[in-house]
Order: C-alpha cells, then structure tokens, then sequence
C-alpha cells in the first residue's frame, strides 16, 4: 500500500472554521504473521520466513523506515484520518533490546503525523501508548498536538461487552475478575464494575498497585497475584495486559467447569493457538474478542483493517474517530477519568457506534462454541477410555477429565 502524504497546517485550536480535523492512529504491528495480511504484503509476506521478516522490521527501523502511512480515508465528512503502522512487533516493541529503537520509530511516526501530515489528533494503538510513558515521552520530544490512548472508550465497550455476555450466557451479577487490574483500562473497569454492584477480584503482579486499587474502590475488591485463584474464584473474567505473549495456561485452569473470557487484550491475552490447544484437551473456555466496536447506518471505511474483519473497529481507534468529530483538542493519555468514559460513552451513542456482536478471533462467537462443544466432546471420550485401563493391579483410574 502507498505511503500517503499529506501537507502541513498550522494548529486551529479556538479557530471556528469548517475545516475537516485531521487525525493519525499510530499503532505497532501485533504479530510477525501480520505481514502476511491482505492489508500489508500478502505475496512477498508468504515467500519470505518469518524470521526474515522480524530481521527486516529491525533494518527498516534503525534506517528511519520503521513506519508506514498505510491508509488515509474520510470519516463522514468532517474528519479525515490516517493509519500510520510502525514496522515493529509487539514482541519487539517490548523487548528490552528494542525498547528505544521502538520508542524513537513511534515517535518519528508521530511527528510526521503532526509536521507532514498536519494532524491534530493522535490516537496510539496497541502498545504504543505502554512504552511511550503514554504519549508523556511524545510530548517531551515535540509532540504538541492532542495525544490519546483511547483507553476511556475502550473501557466503555469493555462493560458493553460483558454486560452482553452476561446475558447471553445467563450469568446473573457474576463475581468478574479483572486481569491486569492495575493497567489503565484494568483499573477503569474495576472501579466502574465496583461503582455498578458487582464483586471484583483484581489480578495484578504488584501487591503494592493492587492496594492502592482496592483503597481508590473503598476497599471493596479483592485482590490477588495468583491467575488461578482469580480465574477459580470468579464466573467472568477480563483479561487486560499488556503482555506480548498468550497468558491463560492449561495450570491455572480446570476441567469439568466453563470459563468466560473477555479478552481485551491486543496482542490478545489468549493466543488462537493456545485457545484450541485448551479446547482439544476438553478444557470449556467461552472467549469473546473485546473492544470490538461497529458503527450503525452509514459505515466508516478505514480501508486497513488490521486484524479485523471489515467494518468493525478496535474500541481506541473508535475513541480516537470521536475526539476528531467532537473537535476536541486535548490530551488523554493518563489514567483513564471515569467522567471520560461517560463522554465517549455519549459521542459513540451520538455517532451510531456500539459494540459488535459477539465473536471469538473475529469468528461469530455462536460458530466457536459449537465447534468448541464438539472438540471439548471428543477429549471427554478419549478421557473415558484412558480412564479405565488394565494397570498391575487390574483396572485402575488413571485420569478424570471431566
Ligand atoms: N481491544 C481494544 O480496542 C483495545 C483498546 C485499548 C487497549 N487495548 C489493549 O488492552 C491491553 C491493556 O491496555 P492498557 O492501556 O490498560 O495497558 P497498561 O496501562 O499498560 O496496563 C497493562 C497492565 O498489564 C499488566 N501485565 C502485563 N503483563 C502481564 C502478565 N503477564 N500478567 C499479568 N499482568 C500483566 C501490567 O502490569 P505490570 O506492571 O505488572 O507489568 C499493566 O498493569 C493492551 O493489550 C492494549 O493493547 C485494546
């Protein structure tokens, strides 16, 4: 895809006049295997390894070519937006090794946004926003123009979300744990949850950033460091990390009993991979893609849909679509202000944005389940059949799948 550019105009902040705001979603990309997307390099991205790929991504970033202006498209006619992708992983965004190669390419993409392009909006995507101090260190460097992590609208999806899968799996007022309840959007949605009556438990690594939580909710939540006893403990669960890799392990679960998870995570916090290896070996985990946000009516095309299946939207991309339509110029990029949740709350309302329905890894969650019923079934019967087998002492049980 050609790299747009794009002219340079001077900040209209306090300037009334029916010029369309221009906005940037700057974003790492999530996995080497993207590169294989239509969106990026389909044919070249298949003959060459995977491991090729990372080496390139590194080369391109310390030459200054670590990011691309992937798409520039129209919203409604009153905004126009562009899609920067910076040519890192997740995995190397966060890598020690890479950490400040990653830091400066975001940065340089940020500023080209802002001299090149003339944007006044930035929204940071994926883990943009987690090693740039979110956005502090942006603004330490030259970026002037409104930075946001989109986290306040992810928030706000996030409750929509499970709100609707509250209902469609019947789960009434679920104890509901938050995984990685200390982060931006971890900590929004355990205070809100708490605000709305419902029992938290909140799972972090840090004791002492899990108190100070528990203080702000009116020490109304539980906490805890240990995955298990969250996931064990509650009948819904929220998984909002930032970790590069897939956390849920088979060791922290446990046959014979359904998990709900909302997985906000992006890269996501259950890999595809290890989601159907659970599934094979009979484990029953419902896992719904969180954050994903369509727009009613007259729909928006991004034309790059990064990961996603078209028309649908990640929640902070959404965030950022809504501050250009609101014409609002100012930062958010601290922890999240439950008063901006409402706000964005209202301008999705007011712009026809809503959470999709819900699928697992863009799949209608419906299909997933079905054929995750079936496999689940197959490793029930397998596990009769090893259950009862001829051991020294005649027929003894060797393992209890369900
Ligand atoms: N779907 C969407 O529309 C959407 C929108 C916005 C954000 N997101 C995604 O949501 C996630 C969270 O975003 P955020 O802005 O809240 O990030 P954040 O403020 O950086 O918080 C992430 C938290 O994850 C914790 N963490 C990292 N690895 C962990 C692990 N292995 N086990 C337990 N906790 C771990 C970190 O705690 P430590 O300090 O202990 O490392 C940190 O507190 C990211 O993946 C982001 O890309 C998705």
């Amino acid at each position: 895809m050609k790299t747009v550019l794009g002219k340079q105009t001077p900040s209209r902040r306090g300037v009334k006049e029916k010029v369309k705001v221009k906005f940037a979603f700057v974003t790492n990309i999530i996995q080497t295997e993207d590169v294989r997307l239509k969106d990026f390099h389909p044919i070249i991205g298949r003959i060459l390894p995977l491991w090729l790929w990372d080496q390139i991504f590194i080369w391109l970033a310390k030459k200054g070519w670590g990011f691309w202006c992937v798409a520039k498209y129209h919203v409604l006619d009153k905004a126009e937006g562009y899609t920067i992708i910076v040519r890192l992983t997740a995995k190397q965004v966060v890598s020690r090794k890479h950490l400040r190669l990653a830091k400066e390419t975001i940065l340089k993409a940020c500023l080209y946004a802002q001299n090149e392009l003339g944007v006044e909006i930035i929204g940071l995507g994926s883990l943009a926003k987690f090693i740039t101090n979110e956005g502090e260190y942006l603004k330490k460097h030259g970026v002037h123009i409104a930075v946001t992590h989109g986290d306040a609208y992810a928030v706000a999806s996030g409750i929509a979300g499970i709100q609707t899968m509250e209902k469609q799996f019947q789960l009434q007022n679920p104890v509901i744990a938050v995984i990685g309840a200390y982060g931006k959007i971890g900590r929004a949605m355990t205070l809100l949850l708490t605000k709305q009556g419902y029992k938290v438990i909140a799972m972090g690594r840090s004791v002492k950033r899990l108190k100070a939580v528990q203080v702000e909710s009116g020490n109304k939540i539980t906490i805890t460091t240990d995955m298990k006893e969250a996931l064990g403990n509650s009948q819904l669960a929220i998984a909002t990390t930032s970790s590069p890799e897939s956390i849920i392990t088979e060791e922290m679960i446990e046959l014979g009993r359904a998990y709900y998870l909302y997985d906000l995570g992006q890269p996501y916090n259950l890999f595809p991979e290890q989601y159907w290896n659970l599934i094979k070996q009979g484990y029953n985990i419902v896992r719904v893609d969180g954050g994903f946000e369509k727009k009613n009516g007259h729909s928006i095309d991004i034309q790059c849909w990064m990961r996603l299946n078209p028309g649908i939207m990640y929640a902070c991309f959404v965030e950022t679509v809504l501050q250009a339509l609101a014409q609002d110029f100012d930062n958010y990029v601290g922890p999240v202000d439950l008063d901006h949740v409402q706000i964005t709350k209202q301008r999705a309302k007011k712009w026809g944005f809503s959470h999709d329905a819900l699928t697992c890894f863009n799949v209608p969650l419906k299909e997933v389940v079905s054929q995750a019923s079936v496999l689940q079934k197959v490793a029930q019967q397998q596990a009769v059949k090893v259950d009862w087998q001829p051991s020294l002492g005649g027929l003894s049980r060797v393992t209890t799948m369900l």
